[in-house]
């Protein structure tokens, strides 16, 4: 950390420490329910991805903002995000979220049963990229929180269902700061998904039926808004 008199000195910009913003970020948080609290807690002690305090907090204000009603979650892992997804919508909004891992299925249906208390959330099991490919209807918010190394993959399909004026948001596009290196800083294992992501941060930005930009909060995140659909520009 470069103390602040030589920062202003020296005009150096401060790397903005990660643990730091969090703590930050807690203090000054209207926080959340207890629940989801001890959910996010147990979450950590049991090494269980879950989503940083900042993109909950991204999410809650956009949940807000946009009054979604049909959401898509890829990627469930123990229910945490589906819940506050569900904690802060209407009582008429319904939640799709898809997860594959079984450990984590059984987990997520008895948080569920748990605290789902207005039954909004629909747990589909297998994988995303097949359960992607078969949904139809349209969805106006889409949560991407799975396989990092497939988003692009997915791109397709979720343009496929994603209504006028819908919301995707990704999360973790920087994969723990690999994605910002050159993917020869990288060990071999780990340019695949390197690679990947930077395709699909080209795709979102090439993709003329959606304006899209990069949050470089937590982990970093992108939000799009799809623009139009096909045969319905505007
Ligand atoms: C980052 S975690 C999701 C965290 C969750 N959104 C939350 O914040 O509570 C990603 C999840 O995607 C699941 N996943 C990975 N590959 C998948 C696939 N091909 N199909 C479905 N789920 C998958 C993993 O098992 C993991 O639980």
């Amino acid at each position: 950390m470069i103390p602040l008199k030589t920062r202003k000195k020296t005009n150096q910009k401060m790397a903005i420490d990660e643990e730091r913003s969090e703590v930050f970020i807690r203090a000054h948080s209207r926080g959340f329910p207890a629940y989801l609290e001890e959910l996010e807690k147990e979450a950590k002690e049991q090494d269980v991805p879950v989503i940083r305090k900042g993109t909950q907090e991204l999410l809650r204000f956009l949940l807000c903002m946009k009054n979604p009603v049909r959401i898509l979650e890829i990627g469930t892992a123990v229910g945490f995000s589906s819940l506050l997804m569900a904690e802060y919508t209407k009582e008429n909004c319904s939640i799709t979220t898809v997860e594959n891992y079984a450990p984590r299925i059984e987990e997520a249906k008895k948080n569920f049963e748990k605290y789902d208390k207005n039954k909004k959330i629909k747990l589909l099991e297998g994988d995303a990229g097949e359960i992607l490919s078969k949904l139809e209807g349209k969805y106006d918010f889409i949560f991407l929180d799975g396989p990092k190394g497939q988003y692009e993959a997915y791109l397709d399909d979720i343009l496929r269902i994603m209504d006028y004026k819908a919301l995707l948001v990704t999360d973790n596009i920087f994969k723990e700061g690999d994605v910002l290196e050159s993917r020869y800083a990288l060990e071999r294992r780990d340019r695949t998904i390197h690679s990947r992501m930077r395709e699909f941060l080209l795709r979102l930005r090439d993709e003329e039926s959606l304006e899209s930009v990069i949050l470089s909060n937590g982990d970093g995140a992108t939000l799009s808004v799809k623009k139009w659909i096909k045969n319905e520009e505007s």
